[in-house]
């Protein structure tokens, strides 16, 4: 492809991801599809947040503003708001029971939350905007709170002393039904599961969609959760699901570094963060790395063992600079560029499917179990130029840019042929998409 055509797909893009951001702005936040998902999302707002601020600045504040207005005085961040009160999504508001908790919010949310991206998100638009007149005071303004967040998740969910935080839901990782925790799933068995009516096929086709015994198993982990209203302490004692995420963990320590970064920027005292990232740089290998396998494997904290199921988020070490030289070789040799694996074969044109093609569950059109997605695509383009893998990184970076440029801005994507998948006109895939083109100028 000549220059000037890439540049004039880049354009096309460039306005498409700014017309899907539109169609989703709901004024003071915006859905990741308005269909599908027709309230605020975490990490999808983080992401979307980042798209709006490549062409207008305080519409992108307004986001993270709108995210943070939900957190809960425990410093809880979560995962779903419902400014607008409810829709037809399941499940609704109150079926959280997060109504006038002592450590909850004012705003309609979830009891749970996800990764933790938004101090990275803050600082890549940081770099560009320093010397914007709002920028300090907004910075005053979001740095608290983030802190708060990042402390609630090392302590409140600090089961073991390593400060790795427990997960108490699928739906926290951002990768509900990944195989991961199929397999973890697999061991519970539900009991008063109350009644409800699932929403989420009324737009999205049932085979790209979670299991009917996978959704079971997440209302009856959220049932678990408002039983015990929520109750930080009691969940870590005895709730039946508890992990330690690897892509959760890498995302939280890139954005203490991040954090660390924006926090020096204004002079704030940053002890507490420089000691996170040395807590997890101290057990976050220990506890992950399989020596054996050449892989990161999850961590069923329950069950005392490793989660031995193979997806993308072994790479995200990478991202969060965790791994050592030795350890991202054997990732890229037998795992990255293994054509059974991650690599493209004569079958599976597209990188990076978020579980491996040889693993058992890989489903190339469910969701969390094959199809490829911006966001972890996104991580992993930055993973690689920070280990130097510059050949490698311009190859996702490429593959990923042509994917959206022909296929649309779509929830995620079909490994095998590039299909797209799931939701349309999807925010945070078009967010990142601004995002992907800064980076294939920079
Ligand atoms: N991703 C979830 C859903 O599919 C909720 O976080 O509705």
């Amino acid at each position: 492809m000549t220059a000037q055509q890439n540049e004039s797909n880049h354009a096309a893009l460039r306005a498409d991801a700014q017309r899907v951001l539109r169609w989703n702005d709901r004024r003071d936040f915006t859905t990741p599809s308005p269909y599908q998902y027709p309230h605020q999302w975490n990490w999808d707002a983080a992401c979307i947040a980042l798209g709006w601020s490549y062409f207008d600045v305080a519409r992108a504040r307004t986001e993270i503003r709108a995210l943070l207005r939900a957190q809960w005085r425990s410093g809880m961040a979560p995962h779903i708001i419902y400014h607008h009160g409810a829709s037809d999504y399941f499940p609704p508001p109150e079926f959280w029971q997060t109504q006038g908790l002592a450590h909850g919010g004012t705003v309609l949310a979830s009891g749970l939350t996800q990764p933790p991206v938004l101090a990275t998100i803050v600082r890549r638009m940081h770099e560009r905007l320093a010397q914007e007149p709002e920028q300090e005071n907004f910075l005053r303004e979001i740095f608290p709170k983030i802190l708060a967040w990042h402390r609630w998740l090392h302590t409140a969910r600090d089961a073991d002393g390593t400060g790795l935080p427990c997960l108490i839901h699928p739906w926290e990782s951002g990768t509900d039904n990944s195989p991961r925790w199929l397999a973890v799933l697999d061991q519970l068995t539900p009991y008063d599961v109350p009644a409800y009516t699932r929403r989420d096929m009324t737009h999205v086709h049932p085979d790209e969609r979670p299991r009917a015994e996978d959704y079971e198993r997440f209302v009856f982990l959220i049932d678990r959760g408002r039983r015990v209203q929520w109750d930080d302490a009691r969940i870590m004692h005895a709730h039946p699901f508890l992990v330690q995420d690897v892509l959760f963990c890498s995302i939280l320590h890139q954005a203490n570094q991040d954090l660390l970064f924006l926090g020096n920027a204004i002079g704030a005292d940053t002890g507490e963060i420089q000691a996170w990232i040395e807590k997890t740089r101290a057990f976050f290998n220990a506890r992950f790395w399989d020596a054996e396998r050449g892989l990161y494997l999850d961590y069923d904290v329950r069950a005392g063992a490793a989660i031995p199921v193979n997806t993308c988020a072994t790479f995200a070490p990478l991202y969060a600079g965790l791994a050592a030289s030795t350890q991202v070789t054997r990732l890229m040799r037998e795992h990255y560029d293994n054509p059974n694996e991650y690599a493209p074969d004569e079958k599976s044109g597209y990188r990076v499917p978020s579980t491996a093609k040889n693993e058992p569950d890989y489903a190339p059109r469910r969701y969390w179990c094959g199809p490829v997605w911006m966001m972890t695509n996104w991580l992993m383009v930055r993973g690689l130029k920070r280990y130097r893998l510059h050949s490698h990184a311009a190859e996702l970076l490429a593959s990923s840019l042509a994917l959206m440029e022909t296929r649309g801005l779509r929830e995620y994507y079909d490994p095998r042929d590039g299909t797209g998948l799931g939701g349309k006109e999807f925010a945070w895939t078009a967010g990142l998409a601004l995002d992907f083109i800064a980076m294939d100028a920079e």
